[in-house]
């Protein structure tokens, strides 16, 4: 697989997750602190939506019980989730502010260093 299309830039925003399906898969992009991140939209603690919670810090906070999944890892940092829910590498087009963006969900972000895309500061 190669990365998919999934928005535009203007699209995302900040701190507001938007959910996308990319090869059947339910991702929530995430744009934050001057940059994007792709999470599975799924708890690892149960079923439950990552994006109807907040974005807080680099982290995703679950709505249902409260553990907060690390954007960059997907490692949750407070019980009850024990287990990592899916990052994906989010690329851009370009710099402007209606850039594609791409999300490969074949990719794990946490194995990639810097694990997100940041967004230039034009526009
Ligand atoms: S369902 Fe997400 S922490 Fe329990």
């Amino acid at each position: 697989m190669s990365p998919v299309a999934v928005c535009t830039l203007d699209q995302l925003d900040e701190d507001f997750p938007l959910v996308v399906q990319v090869d059947g898969v339910e991702v929530a992009i995430v744009r934050t602190q001057g940059a994007l991140y792709a999470i599975k939209n799924e708890c690892s603690h149960a079923d439950v939506a990552l994006s109807e919670g907040e974005v807080d810090d680099c982290h995703l906070e679950c709505w249902m019980h409260g553990s907060r999944f690390n954007l960059r890892t997907g490692v949750p940092d407070s019980l009850p989730a024990t287990r990592n829910v899916p990052v994906y590498v989010v690329s851009l087009e370009s710099d402007a502010p209606n850039s594609a963006v791409f999300v490969d969900v074949t990719a794990d972000a946490s194995l990639v260093s810097p694990p997100s895309v940041s967004i230039g500061l034009k526009g």
